[in-house]
């Protein structure tokens, strides 16, 4: 019988389990494709100072504080299981090419500046000298040398590798409702209160656990027998990107260059649009931001858009072979920032709603819910993004971001 359920086994879900097994629990994750939801679409960019965004610095600092633990986090992974994690110390170079454009870098960079935050300010110049495949018409950008990358899918399968070294269970079936007793007592049931005391499987198996954690991403509002108050405010925001490659395959992991020195974001004639460039040659072009429910369909008009800003940022990307178009969910929160830690019902804990920074806030979140099942204290770090802070609103589809449209940098 596990003392924790971890009800998705994907980026989130995987780094808090093994981060209990750690913590001497017997841990089991429930997910029918381990990986196979946000974290194999994402691209895996470390950008909590490139993708700051007004009125999230409390987001930031949680954000800062991941990024600054992931060099040991991946170490650490890759040391246990000698496979690679991707993480790769690029830095992050943000470009614009009109005047509009050039406003919007300048705004954030003062925004960056006046919070402390390292950041360089380019001219045009400077800034192909850096990255010389960038178009003529690049009018400048900002450097953050320690925004960098990883690949979440190579993460995914070191962080499951070693979850399941470490005595974490995996079990590959869906849940189909979470078990929770009433406070006034009595048999264990599908309740609507009380305590959460574990979960039934979709085969009917029930697994009882002192504690439930549920990490499923953007389906964590879905599951059946949720008491409306413990129901986290998730919803699904499609993001779609594209893969690329150079034909000529490139040397071997970390010995060659990639297509581009650093990852590379930028407001093309006002859509943001960025490109992460792994040394194995890999490159993602990403993402759209589409409020469309569960829809994962990649469409021509998005494909068009990202090849058309991408090949104005750099007119050789189109030299690259087009290797997967995909279409991934965000786990979007009514104020872009996760919920993380003990939920309304007892006995159920919540990691979930990380948007567009669940690669980055994998070390933090796994570290932080971990110490909170085992201690039974939340963390100081975790305390602003309590999933009791939405108590008051309803319980999906509330506040969406007022730029749910548009693309973001991020
Ligand atoms: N931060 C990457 C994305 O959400 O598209």
């Amino acid at each position: 019988v596990p003392d924790v359920v971890v009800i998705g086994g994907g980026l989130i879900g995987m780094g808090v389990a093994r981060r209990c097994a750690q913590l001497g629990l017997r841990v089991m994750v429930t997910d029918p494709s381990p990986g196979g939801g946000a974290s194999r679409v994402a691209a895996g960019m470390l950008a909590p100072v490139a993708e700051l965004h007004y009125g999230e610095t409390a987001l930031l600092h949680l954000n800062l504080e991941s990024n600054s633990m992931f060099p040991d986090f991946v170490a650490e992974l890759e040391e246990v299981t000698g496979l690679p994690t991707g993480f790769h110390r690029s830095g992050t170079l943000l470009v614009g090419f009109d005047n509009d454009d050039m406003a919007v870098l300048a705004d954030l960079h003062d925004f960056q500046s006046s919070l402390g935050l390292a950041v360089d300010r380019l001219d045009s110049r400077a800034t192909r000298r850096l990255e010389p495949l960038l178009a003529p018409t690049v009018r400048g950008g900002i450097l953050v040398q320690g925004d960098n990358q990883a690949d979440p899918r190579r993460l995914h399968t070191a962080l499951l590798t070693a979850a399941e070294a470490a005595g974490v269970e995996i079990r590959r079936e869906p849940v189909a409702a979470l078990l929770s007793r009433s406070t006034a007592g009595g048999a264990e049931s599908c309740a609507d209160s009380g305590r959460a005391t574990g979960v039934r499987l979709a085969s009917g198996e029930r697994i009882p656990a002192e504690t439930v954690v549920l990490a499923a991403g953007c389906w964590s509002a879905s599951l059946d027998d949720l008491p409306e108050a413990a129901l986290p405010p998730v919803r699904p925001v499609k993001g779609q990107l594209l893969r690329l490659r150079p034909h000529t395959p490139t040397a071997g992991h970390g010995t060659a260059p990639g297509f581009l020195r650093h990852t590379v974001g930028a407001v093309v004639k006002g859509s943001a649009i960025y490109i992460v460039s792994r040394p194995d040659g890999e490159v993602v072009v990403g993402a759209t931001t589409e409020e469309l429910g569960f829809d994962t369909g990649v469409t021509a008009g998005a494909v068009y858009e990202l090849l058309r800003d991408a090949r104005a940022l750099v007119p050789t990307i189109t030299e690259l072979a087009l290797t997967e178009p995909a279409a991934g969910l965000r786990p979007g929160s009514p104020d872009n920032a996760p919920l993380l830690g003990e939920s309304a019902l007892p006995g159920l804990v919540v990691a979930t709603g990380h948007y567009r920074n669940g690669v980055l806030l994998t070390p933090i979140t796994a570290a932080t819910i971990a110490e909170l099942i085992a201690t039974g204290r939340t963390p100081d770090s975790i305390k602003p993004f309590s999933p009791r802070r939405f108590m008051h609103t309803a319980a999906t589809g509330a506040h969406p971001p007022i730029a749910a449209q548009r693309r973001s940098l991020a």
